[in-house]
């Protein structure tokens, strides 16, 4: 589907779940049911993206498509990607993985016609907030308490398919 340096971005496939888990018990605190990942790769598979060295997985990016406000326009209604969540291992950061498997997933989800993709983010995660604001995501608003711990995410969008 694309590469980055040595690493392949492909579509996740249900063998894939296990080592997703994986990656993101390692990385996240926070963490789903296996039930979940199914859901949604039988659900959004083409935005349901795995990051891939020498066939060991190191990251991944999961997604939904979903239909309600906009967070781009005020009282729109828009088709938006929801990345749910993404991660690479930390020994392979920094090499351009995160960056691909967002533009990767983003055109996805313009081949499901949305418009808009947007995302949750601890205030606290520079490195992710960064990530985001490169690729041309802009703070639409903040909820307080997001988290289980109690920290308040930003929510960050940006218009996709232009
Ligand atoms: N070579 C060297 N450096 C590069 C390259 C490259 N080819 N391409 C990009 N970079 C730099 C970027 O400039 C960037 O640096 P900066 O942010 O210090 O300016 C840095 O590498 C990160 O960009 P990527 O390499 O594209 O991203 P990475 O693969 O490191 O993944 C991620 C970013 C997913 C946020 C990672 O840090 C991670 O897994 N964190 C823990 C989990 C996490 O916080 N996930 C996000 C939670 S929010 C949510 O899921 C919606
Ligand atoms: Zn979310």
């Amino acid at each position: 589907m694309a590469k980055v340096g040595d690493y392949q971005i492909r579509r996740c496939e249900r063998e894939d779940i296990a080592s997703v888990v994986d990656i993101n018990a390692e990385t996240l605190p926070e963490h789903y049911s296996d039930y979940f990942y199914y859901e949604i790769l039988s659900e959004f598979p083409e935005t349901f993206l795995v990051a891939e060295l020498e066939g060991s997985l190191i990251g991944y990016v999961m997604c939904r498509i979903e239909y309600g406000f906009s967070h781009l326009r005020k009282l729109g209604l828009a088709r938006k990607g929801h990345v749910v969540s993404i991660a690479v291992r930390e020994q392979h950061r920094g090499k351009g993985v995160g960056t691909m498997l967002m533009r990767a997933t983003q055109e996805a989800m313009t081949k499901r016609n949305a418009t808009e993709s947007y995302l949750e983010v601890r205030v606290s995660n520079s490195e992710a907030i960064a990530l985001y604001q490169r690729l041309g995501y802009k703070v639409s608003g903040r909820l307080e308490a997001y988290y289980k711990d109690g920290e308040a995410a930003l929510v960050m969008a940006i218009q996709i398919g232009q």
